[in-house]
Order: structure tokens, then sequence, then C-alpha cells
């Protein structure tokens, strides 16, 4: 049977970290308010002239090396983003043109922090169908041009990173069980960046005024976090008929280490058995999910044949989930 098999994973961090001590000095919160309600401890900062494709072109050459290709392999390229280097075109036109991805189709996907799990979605279809082979899917985030400094309530959350799989149809019991994909538009304004597009254009007149940055509903995004990944779980277990039992390792969507730990002890699935990597790297959005599956991978906390879940929620709203025998 033709499955979606995960032949390699690559990251990338930007060099610069930013702690919580160091946020103390900008801003009127603390490490300790900042560890209890989220778990993270620091955050990567990408460089002034460091765009998101950069990041991404990094993680990209990391993958491919891993799975021992040629870029002119690669059939599609794929970049999951809310932050693109430019509106137009997209940034997945700019790693497959640094990358020599020649072959290549190029898109992206906007669907915030669910973003590598809709790509792994889409890849999956488009692989099993026969039309492409190989696709590289890579997720990638500046989202600290997107922060407002000022505002405690999002600064202290997020960070910039960059992941990416190398994803490719083969014969075999080993690859994609399972996907799934959800949204809810009606709760769009939980999390959103209200202006810069079409929608609120920034213009001479209102640029001091317009609100740029991210603006969320914290305790609201909360619930529906914890709802989110609950049926995101729920589904991946239905469609493969495994139990949680059976998880070697669950990675997922690294928001805030409380909404983890609520959904996982709903679900069973015990701590040594969760990837963690948060206090790192912070909220990365869509590159959130592959960073810590190739960290997780590089520490050997998965191996061939080992059924990994992966689930994540994120601005839309939108949740999905993807189950996969290594
Ligand atoms: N430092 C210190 N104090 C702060 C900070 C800060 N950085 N931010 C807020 N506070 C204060 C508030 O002003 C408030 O003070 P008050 O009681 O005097 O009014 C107090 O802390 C409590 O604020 P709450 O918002 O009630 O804190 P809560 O326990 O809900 O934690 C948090 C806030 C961490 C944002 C939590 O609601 C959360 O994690 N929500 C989900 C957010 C999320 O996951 N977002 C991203 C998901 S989607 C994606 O990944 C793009």
């Amino acid at each position: 049977m033709l499955h979606t098999r995960f032949i390699g994973t690559g990251h990338y961090l930007p060099k610069t970290v930013l702690t919580n001590f160091d946020l103390e000095k900008i801003m009127d919160t603390s490490d300790e308010w900042i560890r209890q309600r989220t778990g993270i401890h620091q955050r990567h900062v990408a460089a002034e002239d460091e765009a998101t494709s950069d990041l991404g072109l990094e993680a990209a050459r990391n993958a491919i090396s891993d799975a021992g290709i040629a870029p002119e392999e690669i059939e599609y390229v794929m970049c999951a983003t809310l932050t693109p280097d430019y509106f137009m075109p997209a940034t997945a036109c700019m790693i497959q043109q640094k990358l020599g991805a020649k072959r290549a189709a190029a898109l992206d996907i906007n669907a915030a922090c669910s973003g590598f799990l809709y790509g792994v979605q889409l890849a999956d279809a488009l692989i099993r169908s026969g039309a492409y082979k190989t696709i590289l899917l890579v997720a990638a985030e500046k989202l600290t041009v997107r922060l407002d400094w000022r505002k405690r309530d999002t600064a202290v959350l997020f960070g910039d990173g960059a992941g990416a799989v190398v994803l490719r149809g083969e014969e075999g019991e080993h690859g994609v069980l399972s996907t799934f994909a959800s949204a809810d538009g009606s709760a769009y304004q939980m999390l959103h960046i209200p202006s810069g597009g079409s929608r609120e254009a920034i213009t001479p007149d209102n640029i001091n005024d317009v609100e740029r940055g991210i603006m969320m509903d914290g305790q609201a995004l909360y619930k529906r976090a914890v709802k989110a990944f609950g049926e995101a779980t729920e589904r991946a277990l239905q469609q493969t008929q495994l139990t949680s039992e059976n998880i070697k390792l669950f990675v997922p969507h690294q928001a805030n280490k409380r909404i983890i730990d609520s959904a996982t002890s709903r679900l069973g699935i015990p701590d040594e058995k969760i990837y963690l990597n948060l206090d790192r790297v912070a909220n990365t959005s869509a590159a959130s999910i592959p960073i810590a599956l190739d960290q997780a991978r590089k520490e050997g906390r998965i191996v061939d044949n080992d059924i990994v879940l992966m689930a994540a929620f994120g601005a839309g709203l939108t949740w999905a989930s993807a189950m996969v025998r290594w």
C-alpha cells in the first residue's frame, strides 16, 4: 500500500536568545509569571536581515540532507506561515529558488499554528493520488515582527524559527496513517492581526493608530484549545483504530504547557510520552511541530516503527492532527 513517509526532518533556530529575564527589563512582567502561566523560559529572535524564507531555507536544507536527496528531486515546495516575506509572491517561491528545487511547484499555506498539519494533509493527498512523489513541507515564522513589545499579554508568548520535512510516497506500512483538519471562522477575533490587510489597510493617515500586532483573547482561546486538542486527537485514534497506549510520542503544538497538560490528562497520555520544547523556543506557530519533531528524532525519542501523534490548534480558529508510523 502507498503511504506518505517522512524521509527527512530538519529545523533552524535563529542565534539570538531572549530570556524571560531579558523581557523583565523591557516590560512589566516576570520570569515567574511567564513560567507559571505558560512553561516558557526563553525564545529565539531572528536578526533584522533574516526573513521567514531565510529561516525556512536553513530548515529545508537540513531536512533535505537528512533525507539524502538532491533539491532537483523535489516536485513541490509547501510553506506554512502566517508571517510571509511578502504578500506576493509566496514564501515557498523564495525557498524553491534559493534551494535550487527547479522542478518544484510552490505554495504557501496559512492555517496559522495548524499550518504544518494542514500541509501534511494536503501533501499526503497529493502523494497518495499519484500526482507527486516527493514534497518538501516547510513551516517557518518570524513572529517577532508581529509583536508589540509594549503588550505583555502577547509579547511573552511567541518566538521565531523554522522546521521542515521531506515527504515521499513509498510502498509499505510506514508513513501517514491519518489526517484531520477543521476550522471555525466565526471565532476569528479570538486571535488575529487586525490591520495591514485589505480589511484595514495601513495608510499614511492611520499608521500611528492601527493595531499591527497579534490581538488575543487568551482565556477564551485557552478553553477552545483544550477542546480542539481533544477532538483532533480523538479523530486520529478513531481513524487508525489505535489507543493512546499504542502512541510512542505525542508531539503537540507548543503554545502553553498548561493547555497541553489538561488536554493530555483527559486523553490519558502520560508525561513521558509527550515531547515538550516550549521552555526553549516558546510558541513558533506553524513551525512549532516540525521543530519539535526534528529535535525529538535527534534525541532518539522517535525511531523506526514508532507511532507518533501530532495535534495543533491556532488562529482561524483552526485545528488538526496527524498520526504517523515512523
Ligand atoms: N506578565 C505579568 N502579568 C501579566 C502578563 C505578563 N506577561 N500578561 C498578563 N498579565 C496579567 C494580566 O494583566 C492579569 O492581571 P490582573 O489580574 O491584574 O488583570 C493577570 O496577569 C492574569 O491574566 P490572565 O489573562 O487571566 O492570565 P491567564 O492565566 O489566562 O494566562 C495566558 C494568560 C498565558 C495568555 C493564557 O490565557 C493562555 O495561555 N491562553 C491561550 C493562549 C494561547 O495559547 N495562544 C496561542 C494559541 S494559538 C497560536 O499558537 C497562534
